[in-house]
């Protein structure tokens, strides 16, 4: 039995069976996959009430039928033989984001930032992150996935939005996130809470290494890791309800924070996570 994470639950548990890539799986993976979704989505409903939970997955899947993805059922992460220091036990299953809560999030940074930052979705699954930076206006975007299934999906999914955006440049690294080097240069970084432990430890300092030279903004959603961001030294600039979404940046704590979204800004702090509308004081 190993021990994985959904993005949205704190961890999750699953059995022996591996779930093959679920768009070309055999009807018994399918079948498997298809129960295990249910149980996920009567969790979301829960979670969410009825109405939210029915309208999230509506929104999600009519955002994949609008873009050409195909991202909606997730997919267990399954050990890389390519990745020999890859460590499974911090990485977190794939599901797709949910694009409205992405967009809105996104769509608070600077139109200049977006033009000119690189967007890095860690961990970017079958590039449903990567569709919404492409619709906020990123120019210059970069998935980086483990999985070789799920890095192919990713690729197959985004042709439809390559077409319809010729000015974007757009590529999927297949690797661990820890030996991915960011391009140099400005960077937003998306995080849907793709991995934990000392995977996200070691990510998090090179990007912290990287803002030493260049500005570092950070959208992580679901931020099991917050305290790694923290640690070293980003600055929280907002913050969505009941936990799901904070916005990072790095840079001193006395520079004005670029970011102009719904989420309020507040001032850094190591105290719990601040519901919306919430300013914190040092
Ligand atoms: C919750 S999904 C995020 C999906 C995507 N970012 C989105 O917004 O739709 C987490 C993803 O992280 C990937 N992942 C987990 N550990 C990883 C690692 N060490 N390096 C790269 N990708 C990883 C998983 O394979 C999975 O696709």
């Amino acid at each position: 039995m190993t021990r994985k994470c959904h993005p949205n639950e704190a961890s999750w548990t699953h059995g022996k069976n591996r779930v093959e890539d679920m768009e070309i799986a055999s009807p018994r993976t399918s079948l498997w996959v298809i129960r295990k979704y249910a149980v996920l989505a009567l969790a979301a409903l829960r979670r969410e009430g009825v109405c939210n939970g029915v309208s999230q997955l509506v929104s999600q899947w009519s955002f994949d039928h609008q873009h050409g993805l195909s991202a909606f059922f997730p997919q267990e992460v399954r050990h890389e033989a390519s990745e020999p220091e890859f460590r499974i036990s911090d990485a977190v299953q794939y599901q797709g984001v949910d694009p409205r809560l992405a967009l809105e999030i996104l769509n608070g940074l600077p139109m200049e930032l977006r033009l000119s930052a690189t967007f890095v979705d860690y961990g970017c699954g079958k590039g449903r992150g990567l569709a919404v930076g492409i619709l906020a206006g990123f120019r210059q975007l970069i998935g980086v996935e483990v999985s070789r299934d799920l890095a192919t999906l990713a690729e197959r999914n985004l042709q439809t939005l390559r077409l319809r955006h010729p000015e974007i440049c757009l590529e999927i690294q297949t690797m661990d996130a820890v030996r991915f080097q960011p391009p140099e240069g400005p960077l937003v970084v998306f995080l849907y809470n793709p991995f934990v432990g000392l995977t996200l430890e070691r990510v998090v300092q090179r990007l912290a290494d990287h803002a030493t030279r260049s500005p570092v903004h950070v959208v992580y959603i679901n931020p099991r890791g917050r305290s790694a961001f923290l640690d070293h030294g980003f600055r929280q600039c907002a913050a969505w309800p009941d936990s799901q979404a904070l916005v990072f940046e790095s840079g001193p704590a006395s520079d004005a924070s670029q970011f102009r979204g719904r989420g309020h800004p507040f001032t850094s702090t190591r105290s719990s996570v601040p519901e919306q509308g919430q300013i914190l004081r040092e």
